[in-house]
């Protein structure tokens, strides 16, 4: 299955380093080309000879290599498809978030520009501390997809998230990666966040969307090897086409630029129905009145105009209720004229608006519809993609 592909394999130092021989059988069973690089603290756990038999090719731990004429973390970086960092201690993900590049693995992960998956293990504590969150939100700022840890018995003697994330996990993320570069680049032009309706130079209407679900699309887009165009509300920094907009009219602009070109397109924004008709030009002053009165103008649907333009897109929606939600969102997919309408349920707590997790359902034109039970937005946006482009 993975013959032809040059897969990079970066150990760190922690006790999971162990499982990683068995990972490397994993790709070498489907014949990929493995090479292994590691810190000098994973071999504490692992030896180099059992690496090197194991995936068939030299370890690289040292960055000067005077038998070598190219500079090893160039070549390495040239030569793979994809890098594997695994298992990725706290340590090493803080040294690549701050780019310092202090030994071989953390020099190729610095050149790299082809996909990294990070798969950290680590203390729970370690895991948690704000610190690490930060260097690993980085980290997604280039091109890094995070295959965060599990819960369970750790290997410290306590109980929490923090183990090594299934081997399965890593070799199924790594080899769709893989091959789903092998197929025709597709063009998604994803929307996030929560569109910014001006009432003056300091005051806005908005509403509660994150973004993160729209990001997480954008991100699935990307890892499997498309062109993504994420048109967003909300900062955000990735390897991919960034269109930073405020109100519903720019987004539309910006949709509207792209869409020609475009096979998939995903409204996952929040786009306000209305603005604030004739929006100050200087701050409002407070009057002695007891009452504002705004008077609001309808907002361009998007998502609707698209759909009567469109010639060969196939196009979805979200739809974000807080009652009926199927009843209204059967209403509107056919008001759209969308081919998919993915609704959530914005009045629960452990899911859609700023939560990491959703659950929602999809609706096709043809009536039919499909639930992805709660899970991370990441494996929502995996199953949402799958699912469209069936
Ligand atoms: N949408 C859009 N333009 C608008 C309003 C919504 O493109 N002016 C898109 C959203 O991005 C989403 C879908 O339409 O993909 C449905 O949005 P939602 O807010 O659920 O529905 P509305 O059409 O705004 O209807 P209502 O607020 O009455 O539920």
């Amino acid at each position: 299955m993975l013959r032809g592909k040059n897969i990079l394999i970066g150990i760190t130092g922690g006790i999971a380093a162990y499982k990683i021989c068995e990972l490397i059988r994993m790709f070498k069973r489907e014949n990929a080309n493995v090479r292994v690089v590691c810190t000098k603290n994973a071999l504490n756990f692992v030896t180099e000879l059992t690496l090197q038999n194991l995936s068939q090719n030299d370890v690289g731990v040292e960055e000067f290599d005077v038998k070598n004429y190219k500079p090893q973390h160039i070549s390495y970086a040239d030569e793979a498809d994809i890098m594997v960092i695994a298992p990725a201690t706290a340590n090493t993900i803080s040294k690549i978030a701050s780019g310092i590049c202090d030994n071989l693995l953390t020099s190729i992960a610095c050149a790299f520009r082809k996909p990294i998956l990070v798969a950290p293990a680590m203390n729970c504590n370690m895991w948690e501390n704000p610190v690490i969150k930060e260097n690993l939100e980085k980290l997604s700022t280039i091109c890094c997809k995070i295959l965060e840890p599990e819960n369970g018995f750790l290997a410290c003697g306590y109980e929490g998230k923090g183990r090594l994330c299934s081997l399965d996990k890593i070799f199924k993320e790594t080899s769709a990666i893989l091959l789903n570069h092998q197929k025709n680049k597709k063009k998604y032009i994803i929307t996030a966040g929560g569109t910014i309706e001006d009432i003056d130079p300091v005051r806005y209407i908005s509403n509660y969307s994150s973004g993160k679900m729209g990001i997480a699309l954008a991100d699935e887009a990307y890892f499997q090897g498309n062109d993504a165009v994420l048109i967003t509300t909300v900062d955000v920094k990735r390897p991919y086409k960034i269109v930073k907009v405020k109100s519903a009219q720019d987004m539309k602009l910006a949709v509207e630029k792209e869409f020609d070109t475009a096979d998939f397109v995903i409204m996952a924004a929040a786009v306000a129905d209305y603005r604030v008709k004739n929006k100050a030009e200087q701050k409002l002053k407070k009057t002695n009145d007891d009452e504002l009165t705004l008077t609001l103008v309808k907002n361009p649907d998007i998502l609707k105009e698209l759909c009567n333009n469109k010639t060969h897109q196939i196009i979805a929606g979200f739809c974000a209720e807080s009652e009926n939600l199927l009843e209204n969102a059967a209403k509107k997919i056919k008001e759209k004229g969308c081919d998919y309408l993915i609704a959530n349920d914005i009045s629960r707590q452990d899911i859609g608006f700023s939560s990491e997790y959703n659950e929602v359902t999809i609706l096709k034109r043809n009536g039919n519809r499909k639930t992805l039970e709660r899970a991370p937005k990441s494996e929502i946006a995996r199953l949402i993609l799958k699912e469209i482009n069936e």
